[in-house]
């Protein structure tokens, strides 16, 4: 009678024990995810304002410098994108969809491709060519909402 008493005790008891263990290193793995779904928003807003800078100044104005700089951003920011994507940074307030980690290839390639487009728009600035220039924003621009349409919450 007493002994089943105290296994009945003691599950509970043991259960919040290694429970409180983990504590720590959940709270750890939460704040990692965190700063990851803060990083990676802050950087996609600054890859939203080279476009519009893109469209709005450096294209009309034909200052390839500064459509050389913004390239050279953004194919760093491709590069580092699947880095700023840690298995299971997905959360109710954050707009990266679950696919990303079930087709976590594909989305690598996605950020390939945006990364290509990014180099393509790097080049044609170094050649001083507006039309290639035009060209490759477009590609960038297509790069981005493939990604979004299957990656994206909306
Ligand atoms: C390989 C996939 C991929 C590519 C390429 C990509 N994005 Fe995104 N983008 C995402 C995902 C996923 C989110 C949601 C991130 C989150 O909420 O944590 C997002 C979010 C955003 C946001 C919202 C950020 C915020 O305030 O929360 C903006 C703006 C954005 N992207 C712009 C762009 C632009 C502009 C490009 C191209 C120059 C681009 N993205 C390329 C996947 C991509």
């Amino acid at each position: 009678m007493f002994k089943r008493f105290f296994i009945l005790l003691g599950i509970p008891v043991l259960v919040g024990l290694s429970l409180a263990g983990l504590e720590p290193l959940m709270a750890q793995n939460d704040e990692a995810i965190k700063a990851a779904q803060e990083e990676r928003k802050q950087r996609f807003k600054a890859s939203g304002a080279s476009m519009k800078a893109l469209y709005r100044e450096h294209l009309p104005a034909e200052d390839y410098q500064a459509i050389k700089a913004e390239a050279t951003v953004l194919v760093k920011w491709a590069k580092d994108m699947p880095e700023a994507f840690p298995f299971g940074s997905d959360s109710d307030n954050d707009e990266a969809k679950p696919e990303i980690w079930t087709d976590f290839e594909g989305f690598k390639s996605a950020a390939k491709a945006y990364e290509t487009a990014s180099l393509d728009l790097q080049k044609a600035a170094e050649q001083n060519d507006i039309s290639l220039v035009k060209t490759a924003i477009g590609s960038v621009g297509a790069s981005c909402k493939a990604c979004h349409k299957k990656y994206r919450k909306k």
